[in-house]
């Protein structure tokens, strides 16, 4: 059985790491997606409300299923007898840090990382981009799902 996993904060899930997940979800047998629980981090959303964002929206995937984990991608690999990590690559500046994961966590466990390039509609998407053109009331609905959008918009309007 293939099976890899996409970790990720997903604060939120934007139609770039969807487009990955759906991708990877044809390569393997089984994808886990799992959110990482940083403690030392503010996050817009909570785990539990990231990890059922990531449930709506990748509920037409029978072979996906979402976890969270703390700590070590590698280790929630070892645990989970997952070989491979798959990350999208969005442009040569990912490259850098993403290189330095990929070879330490092979050195730390075997684990392999397969990097998918990202869809150039994508490749200047990310969560922290959509958090702060939403909250100066930009539009985003191009660049995440309408129930990301709808779910931004009302954790912007309450401050929280
Ligand atoms: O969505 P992000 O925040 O870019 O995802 C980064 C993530 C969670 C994949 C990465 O920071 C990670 O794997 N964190 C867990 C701790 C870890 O394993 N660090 C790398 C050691 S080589």
């Amino acid at each position: 059985m293939r099976r890899a996993v996409c970790p990720g904060s997903f604060d939120p899930v934007t139609n770039g790491h969807l487009d990955i997940i759906g991708r990877a979800s044809k390569l393997y047998d089984e994808v886990v997606v799992a959110v990482l629980v940083n403690k030392k981090k503010h996050r817009l959303f909570s785990v539990e409300e990231r990890m059922d964002m990531l449930r709506s929206e990748t509920g037409a995937y029978d072979n996906v299923t979402i976890d969270s984990f703390y700590g070590l991608t590698v280790d929630y690999c070892v645990a989970h007898d997952i070989r491979t990590v798959v990350k999208g690559l969005r442009a040569v500046s990912d490259f850098d840090y993403e290189l330095q994961m990929a070879q330490m966590n092979h050195g730390l466990a075997g684990v392999e990382t397969l990097f998918m390039a990202t869809n150039p509609l994508y490749s200047f998407l990310s969560s922290s981009l959509v958090k702060e053109v939403a909250t100066f009331g930009g539009d985003v609905s191009a660049h995440v799902p309408e129930s990301v959008s709808a779910r931004l918009t009302e954790r912007l309007a309450d401050g929280s």
